[in-house]
């Protein structure tokens, strides 16, 4: 089996499909639908399923690359992974023949780190690919190691994988993190459940996937919780037993789909949404003129009596939760090119994440750049439609965005970005009366 795995020089990115978005703009977006599970509390919950031996089976996961990328990943491990009906993942991680986490998985997707914790807590050793940087920026997994370390792990560095060793079992210590990290937070606390004695995590993310994580593990027999907004308790336990649990809805797409709502003028339900977890951003749209009515599980975002152009600036910065979301802020810096006047926007979570607007400004949108990590946009701007490149995730659902109310045709590439985060996102898109599709277009030689 080991000498089938490509040596670590001998790496090539698998080949993805290159696919288009195109879209024609000018369509006020009108309709109902449905939000999908959250990505990023989906992808620690199947990386967590590795603390038992027994079966765990989670809904409402959303059918995405990074969650087909984490379930090839841990097959890959010899993790029994079953996919019984659309939203449903089954993870039975009795027996694990393979503690080795490739870099062919570290570079589909960082989330694959997560399973550093869960291995190395379980089976007292793993190694393990460092995810690397990608286009927001450097993105160094320093915190996840120094933690594994303060829990008495022995973690060795070399040719670009960490070869990790607990030597008897983890022990539960204090964790004193020198900022806030989401993932940082999440392995330290996936680790402390199986280690010998008690963990706290300080301070800790307060992300709701985090808290979504652990209502998942307190169903695993875990003790955990989070006893300060900014301070997570373990109690560790000798062994977990599986569980089931219902994905929470994606705010970050819900946020995405409210802004399409705004940026076009147009009157939008979101369905399963969960306002209570996007206040900073309904805060800024609220802001914005448009108007937004958060009831349990439903979101409402009317733009139709402010529409582009009469909407007011904004100033926004991002922050860890229960600031606004880094990743909301590409939508955010779209739906600011329609307010009448000048926004700035401070992205203080990414050194890169305003690169992309190169981008948006092939499209007509005026951004300046005042240094990496700060951007005035000048608005209103007509947007009209253009030919643009994809470089992540959420730009390239910022691109739609602005493509959605552009007037025009736009043409799209790389939309093997988007599809890694966004449940059919062309088809909720149509369901709201957009015109979109996504046309094939032969290979790309890189996934980058
Ligand atoms: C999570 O990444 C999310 N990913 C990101 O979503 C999200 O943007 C980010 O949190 C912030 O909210 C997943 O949950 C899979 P961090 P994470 O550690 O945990 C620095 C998306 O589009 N840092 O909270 O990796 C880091 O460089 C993605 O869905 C270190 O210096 O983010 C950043 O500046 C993109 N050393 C800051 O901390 C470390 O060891 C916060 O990052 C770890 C992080």
């Amino acid at each position: 089996m080991a000498d089938a795995r490509p040596f670590h020089w001998e790496f090539e990115p698998p080949k993805v499909p290159r696919e288009r978005y195109l879209v024609e703009g000018g369509v006020a977006l009108d309709g109902t639908i449905r939000i999908s599970g959250a990505k990023n509390a989906a992808l620690k919950m199947l990386a967590a399923a590795t603390l038992t031996g027994e079966r765990c089976r989670f809904s409402n996961v959303p059918e995405i690359e990074d969650v087909r990328a984490m379930a090839e990943t841990l097959s890959d491990l010899g993790v029994v992974v079953d996919h019984p009906e659309q939203n449903v993942y089954e993870v039975s991680a009795g027996d694990v023949d393979w503690l080795f986490v490739p870099l062919e998985a570290a570079a589909k997707m960082r989330a694959s780190f997560m399973l550093l914790g869960p291995l190395l807590s379980r089976f007292g050793e793993v190694v393990i690919s460092n995810p690397g940087g990608d286009r927001i920026g450097r993105r160094p997994v320093d915190l996840h190691v120094d933690a594994m370390r303060a829990m008495g792990a022995q973690i060795d560095y070399r040719y670009g994988y960490y070869y990790a060793k607990a030597p008897g079992r983890l022990r539960g210590t204090e964790v004193r993190f020198p900022f806030v990290s989401v993932m940082g937070t999440e392995n330290a606390m996936l680790a402390a459940t199986l280690a010998e004695g008690h963990t706290v995590l300080r301070p800790a993310a307060r992300e709701p996937e985090i808290d979504d994580l652990i209502a998942f593990l307190r169903k695993m027999g875990a003790e955990v919780a989070r006893t300060y907004p900014d301070t997570i308790e373990v109690e560790g336990k000798r062994r977990l037993r599986g569980a089931e649990h219902k994905v929470m809805p994606d705010r970050i797409e819900a946020g995405t789909f409210a802004i399409a709502a705004g940026v076009t003028g147009g009157h939008v339900v979101l369905e399963g949404a969960d306002g209570d977890t996007m206040r900073a951003l309904v805060q800024v749209l609220h802001e914005t003129g448009i108007t937004v009515n958060s009831e349990p599980e439903r979101l409402e975002i009317d733009a139709r009596s402010v529409g582009p152009g009469a909407m007011k600036p904004v100033d926004v910065t991002t922050g860890p939760y229960p600031e606004l979301a880094t990743d909301i802020q590409p939508p955010t810096t779209v739906l600011l090119t329609q307010a009448a006047g000048d926004s700035k926007i401070h992205e203080a979570i990414f050194e890169d994440r305003l690169e992309w607007t190169g981008e948006l400004a092939k499209m007509g949108a005026k951004v300046e750049l005042r240094g990496p990590q700060r951007a005035v946009v000048h608005g209103p701007t007509k947007l009209h439609g253009a030919d643009v490149e994809i470089s992540d995730l959420r730009a390239g659902a910022s691109l739609i965005l602005a493509a959605l109310a552009a007037e025009g045709t736009s043409s799209i590439g790389g939309a093997h970005h988007v599809r890694r985060g966004y449940e059919n996102i062309e088809r909720k898109f149509l369901d709201l009366g957009a015109r979109i599709e996504r046309v094939q277009e032969g290979e790309l030689d890189t996934p980058a």
